[in-house]
């Protein structure tokens, strides 16, 4: 038997732990979800509530954690994790889902996760490592292919350049030597460029054992048809039809197994997302990138398709009992997400502009918000560049779209841009 679960605090401010709160909070037992920061739309879910606490304050979080008796402590983003927030705060002795910064070294460092895949015989591009432009140039020299450019570091999702041409590979490595990347980094990872649909495959781990969501797909780039600068996500649906349930097995046995089974041996005991981007090529599934966290805004599609089990999926993760929890349920239904953003996203983003939301939801659609504040003058401002997103579930790809779009209607505020062809790949114009 599990312990009794009925605090859970979710530490971020974005789409995603709007969403994984909501998600968590269906759950029987659970009486209350903090959100710490939180965003202007935390307190519009039952049983939700920010809790003001900076990120990187872990003395203030675990003070909390302990005075408000937290049962379960649920890390969204990237760098938390990296800093290991996760390891201090089980070092108090509180339940955490979320790797340990040993392990969040899958998505903090581009070289250390390829040389585990490597060991482990994960199919993934063949890379390289260079530490100065020279370097760089010798290997694109001896390749003779355009190259995919990557800082090693965590970059805020902005830490790639996919070039088409020998040259844009070389003004790329130049670009990146002189700084181009604010990664924490200076070494640089040059990848043999793939082709194929992309597509996002999510492991819930207790360190031993793994239970899969169903595969999403997201919109990395900014504008519609795929165009303009890549973005965090502009939107994404599942569960993807690229891969159906056997294929999804089949990426199970070829990829996460052996990936958690390498963590392992590596003395780590991963209990958290391994989210990995796999580009479905003509030879078989290969591993673009691992990220240790659920994606942003393919956690936002996938938490209403999940059952109210989750909460107790992501608490036995966190002891290590997968064994003890509950089967997760998924729905049979589709579900979309479009993200809507600030003008200027993401090169810069203009906040503090009023939110005017008349949306009506419902049982099948959601509206999730990131880049949110809520203000003494009870309104609500934009303070980001991904201010919110709209997320419609339906039989059919075309009404969870259709839904999706009529919801995005009724919101309004300064500059909002969002892509209107989120999921083109599964609907009917
Ligand atoms: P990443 O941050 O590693 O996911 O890369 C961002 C995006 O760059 C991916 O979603 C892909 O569209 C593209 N990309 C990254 N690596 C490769 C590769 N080896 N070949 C082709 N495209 C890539
Ligand atoms: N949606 C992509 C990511 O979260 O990295």
């Amino acid at each position: 038997m599990l312990p009794p679960l009925k605090r859970i605090l979710v530490l971020g401010s974005g789409g995603r732990e709007n969403a994984l709160a909501w998600a968590m909070e269906k759950c029987k037992s659970v009486e209350e979800v903090f959100v710490t920061p939180g965003n202007g739309g935390t307190r519009d879910h039952r049983g939700c509530r920010c809790l003001d606490i900076k990120e990187d304050n872990i003395k203030a979080l675990i003070h909390s954690c302990q005075s408000y008796k937290v049962d379960l402590i649920v890390i969204g983003p990237e760098t938390p994790l990296a800093k290991g927030a996760a390891d201090e705060l089980r070092s108090a002795g509180l339940a955490v889902f979320g790797p340990g910064a040993h392990g969040a070294k899958l998505e903090a460092s581009k070289s250390w996760a390829k040389e585990l895949m490597i060991e482990a015989g994960i199919p993934t591009a063949k890379h390289w490592t260079a530490k100065t432009e020279e370097e760089a140039l010798i290997v694109l020299q001896e390749f003779k292919n355009p190259l995919v450019v990557k800082a090693d570091g965590l970059a805020a999702g902005k830490g790639v350049i996919v070039s088409e041409t020998i040259e844009g590979t070389k003004t790329a490595i130049k670009e990146v030597f002189k700084g181009k990347f604010s990664s924490s980094d200076d070494t640089v990872v040059l990848e043999e460029r793939l082709q194929g649909p992309e597509v996002s495959v999510f492991a819930l781990c207790d360190g031993k054992r793994m239970v899969l969501l169903p595969p999403a797909q997201d919109h990395k780039r900014l504008r519609e048809g795929d165009q303009g600068p890549n973005t965090g996500g502009m939107g994404a649906y599942a569960p993807a039809p690229l891969l159906n349930e056997a294929s999804l097995q089949e990426v199970k046995t070829l990829i996460l197994d052996p990936t958690l089974k390498a963590l392992l041996s590596k003395g780590i005991d991963y209990r958290g997302v391994i989210y990995a981007g796999l580009m479905l090529t003509a030879s078989g599934p290969r591993v673009i990138e691992f990220n240790c966290r659920f994606g942003d805004p393919e956690c936002q599609t996938l938490m209403p398709l999940v059952g109210p089990e989750l909460a107790n999926v992501l608490h036995a993760c966190a002891l290590g009992a997968l064994d003890k929890a509950p089967k997760l349920s998924f729905s049979n239904f589709c579900s979309a997400c479009v993200v809507a953003a600030t003008s200027g996203y993401p090169a810069a983003s203009v906040s503090g502009d009023i939110v005017n939301i008349n949306i009506e939801l419902s049982e099948s659609l959601q509206l999730f918000h990131a880049g949110t504040k809520y203000t003494k003058d009870k309104k609500i401002y934009t303070s980001g560049g991904r201010v919110l997103s709209v997320v419609a579930q339906g039989e059919s790809f075309d009404i969870a779209f259709k839904n999706v779009y009529k919801g995005m209607e009724n919101i309004h505020f300064n500059g909002i841009t969002y892509r209107r062809d989120i999921g083109n790949q599964v609907r009917n114009f």
